[in-house]
């Protein structure tokens, strides 16, 4: 992955304040495996409580590399998927031309979940999907409010928002902030945090494995992610907003959708939820 303004740490990268999360993705692209898009197709049929998708079409809001739209299209949905970021978009479509060359039941495009005249244009879905997603937009709240529109009557919305830890959040909002400043934090947030999540890593191999490069070698399991990517997506990942369980599920039962399935988690990593559209 080539920087035009010199060298970079690998992955991510930052402009004017906001992570691009696209070229942290592109890096990605070159690990995405028949074992992380079996991880990925499980994760959805968990959550989603199904054998498959055929017949559902799927909205992917915020695709990043493209895995779970793929994921999606494996199992036998329709789907359709948009990113703001236009390396995010090409990391899409890359994933398709690998596995879906010139299908039509796949479409692509640049777009916003904070635009909702966009979002109305695109009709209802059985399926919107918009993983680690919302909070990243700036306007997390509203992001949330847009993103129920195309949600088909009886269909389903699978959003993951991170978790609300209060004042460690608040500190890790400074840490992003300083990653996206500029080169200099940058490098100086790597330094200081990739060490700490590798002796991290280490810690938790040790305690769930019995093998300290447990973790490491078993990550794939977390949706078909990479241990890697995800620290730089942790690192770099600006703006960034976080919410209680409680708070997620109360807004979404106020714009008339009822919970089926949540999980949630004590850390600072995401709660998962899958409402019904009622109303
Ligand atoms: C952490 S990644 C998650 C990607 C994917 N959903 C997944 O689960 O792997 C967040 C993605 O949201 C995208 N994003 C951020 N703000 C957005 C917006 N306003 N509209 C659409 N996508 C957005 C980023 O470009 C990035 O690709």
């Amino acid at each position: 992955m080539r920087n035009p303004d010199g060298p970079s740490p690998p992955g991510g990268s930052s402009t004017g304040g906001r992570f691009e999360f696209g070229r942290n993705w592109k890096a990605f692209l070159s690990t995405v495996d028949e074992g992380r898009i079996g991880e990925a197709e499980a994760s959805l049929r968990e959550m989603l409580e199904c054998a498959d998708l055929r017949g559902k079409s799927f909205l992917d809001a915020g695709s990043g590399s493209g895995l779970f739209s793929l994921a999606a299209r494996r199992l036998g949905a329709r789907v359709r998927s948009f990113d703001i970021d236009p390396e995010s978009v090409a990391c899409t479509e890359e994933l398709r031309e690998r596995f879906f060359a010139s299908d039509s039941r796949w479409s692509i495009e640049k777009g916003s979940v904070l635009d909702r005249d966009y979002l109305k244009s695109l009709g209802t879905f059985d399926v919107v999907y918009s993983w680690g997603v919302l909070h990243h937009t700036g306007d997390m709240w509203r992001a949330l409010e847009s993103i129920s529109i195309p949600v088909a009557a009886g269909g389903q919305l699978f959003v993951a928002i991170y978790n609300d830890q209060g004042a460690l959040s608040s500190l890790w909002k400074r840490v992003k902030a300083a990653y996206c400043s500029g080169r200099p934090g940058k490098w100086a947030v790597s330094a200081a945090f990739i060490p700490l999540l590798a002796l991290k890593s280490l810690a938790a191999g040790t305690v769930r494995y019995g093998n300290p490069f447990g973790q490491m070698k078993n990550y794939r399991q977390e949706r078909g992610m990479s241990l890697y990517h995800d620290w730089i997506d942790w690192l770099g990942g600006y703006p960034f907003e976080a919410a209680r369980p409680d708070e997620v599920r109360r807004f979404c039962e106020k714009a008339g959708f009822e919970l089926s399935k949540m999980v949630t988690t004590k850390g600072w990593g995401c709660n998962q939820f899958v409402f019904r559209r009622t109303g």
